[in-house]
């Protein structure tokens, strides 16, 4: 597919429709995890304009800073630390309206005031994290959830 990405104005539904299939084109017939990972990361960005979108990968007992999209973050976050361990711990999508009031949360950049992290799970196992920061409070809801879960199930 082409690489340009269309870039729609609307509702935030709206754009989550409009930029799952131009994911799935991104993804399709491809299967290294990087490249994959590196675009979905870029995509969102474009789309959305978030702080800071990305992603943490387990390696042995870590969640290990993968492929992002914008300032530099820590690079290793132990099970259960953190807005990104805790998902990792719970196995389940965390959404936290004020970093602030979330004990443990792990500080990379101190703009960041609103967060939600999504796990990754390949053949019923969580192998990574899909972690973005926004700028603004309480900036994600549950259709962010639905739809980044969904994007996240796209990975090959
Ligand atoms: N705030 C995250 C750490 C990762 S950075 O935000 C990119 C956390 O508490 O897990």
């Amino acid at each position: 597919m082409a690489e340009d990405l269309s870039i729609l104005k609307g509702s935030k539904q709206e754009q989550y429709e409009s930029l799952i299939p131009q994911i799935q084109g991104l993804l399709h017939g491809e299967n290294n995890l990087i490249a994959n990972l590196a675009n979905i990361s870029a995509a969102l960005k474009e789309q959305f304009n978030w702080w800071w979108v990305g992603f943490y990968w387990i390696q042995e007992d870590e969640l290990v800073l993968g492929p992002f999209q914008g300032p530099v973050a820590c690079t290793r976050i132990k099970k259960g630390r953190g807005v990104c361990g805790g998902a990792w711990e719970q196995g389940k999508t965390l959404v936290v309206e004020d970093v602030e009031k979330f004990p443990g949360h792990i500080a990379c950049s101190s703009t960041s005031k609103s967060e939600i992290v999504v796990p990754v799970f390949k053949n019923g196992a969580i192998v990574g994290v899909l972690d973005v920061d926004s700028e603004l409070l309480a900036h994600f809801d549950e259709t962010d959830r639905v739809f980044l879960e969904k994007i996240v199930g796209l990975i090959p």
